[in-house]
């Protein structure tokens, strides 16, 4: 049975995660959030560790970590660490705040792209993040970069925190975006790249529907219509232990 991989990469804001997550569920595909995973491994850390302190060592009780991912019929896609459900917890500030040192760690890399791949076998998958395309599998059937003008992903996230009712200042929100943008592409491991052969699309002026029309005919025009019907199995609620 043919199955395909699609590779999405792309800095932070790009809606990367809300339009892989609508294409897969018109594919009949099944949508995995990378980054989740690491936001799942650094909310386990700070639950045992509240502090950190900007160091991390990898032990056991990480490599033996059980994560599991479950993309639902209504595109929402569940993390559970240890079978414990953590997909809003893994939004938290502090989350993002310490992520950096973890997401740098090269056992964590290794470890998170072991599950990935062990996921990618279970069936057609789109996947975001950022070394989807580069490092996790760099024979993807289909890649792509998506990115946003810095503007445009400061708007959005603006627009984002009034929905939760925060107040906060435009230049300190693109001076975060511009921060991160910097952490994610000069990281030792795993750094944002964008691959030769990944078809690069701008979001700035897209909406959320008008890219995700663009990423499904790439990926039809990539992709064989036989295969795209042999891909379309098992494409909802499974979970990914
Ligand atoms: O996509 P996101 O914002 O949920 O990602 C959270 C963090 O994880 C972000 O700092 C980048 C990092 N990440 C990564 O290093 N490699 C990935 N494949 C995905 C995310």
């Amino acid at each position: 049975m043919k199955r395909i991989i699609v590779a999405v990469d792309g800095p932070a804001g790009t809606g990367k995660s809300s339009v892989s997550r609508q294409a897969a569920l018109e594919m009949g595909l099944r949508y995995i959030d990378s980054g989740a995973v690491y936001r799942s491994i650094t909310w386990y850390v700070l639950q045992r560790d509240k502090k950190m302190n900007g160091e991390f060592r990898f032990t056991n009780d990480i490599a033996e970590l059980t994560i599991e991912q479950e993309f639902l019929r209504d595109g929402c896609c569940k993390t559970f660490v240890n079978k414990i459900e953590v997909s809003d917890f893994i939004r938290d500030e502090t989350i993002t705040k310490n992520i950096g040192i973890l997401s740098d760690n090269r056992d964590v890399r290794d470890f998170v792209n072991r599950l990935l791949r062990r996921w990618s076998r279970e069936g057609s998958v789109i996947m975001d993040g950022r070394d989807i395309a580069s490092v996790v599998f760099p024979h993807a059937d289909v890649k792509i970069y998506l990115d946003a003008s810095i503007e445009t992903r400061t708007q959005r996230r603006m627009k984002e925190y009034r929905e939760m009712g925060k107040n906060v200042d435009e230049n300190v929100v693109k001076k975060e975006i511009i921060q991160r943008d910097e952490q994610d592409r000069n990281r030792p491991f795993g750094a944002l790249i964008r691959s030769d052969d990944a078809v690069y699309v701008d979001t700035s002026l897209l909406s959320r529907e008008e890219a995700v029309e663009r990423m499904k005919e790439i990926i039809q025009r990539t992709v064989s219509p036989i295969d795209s019907g042999l891909c379309r199995m098992r494409p909802y609620g499974q979970r990914y232990p």
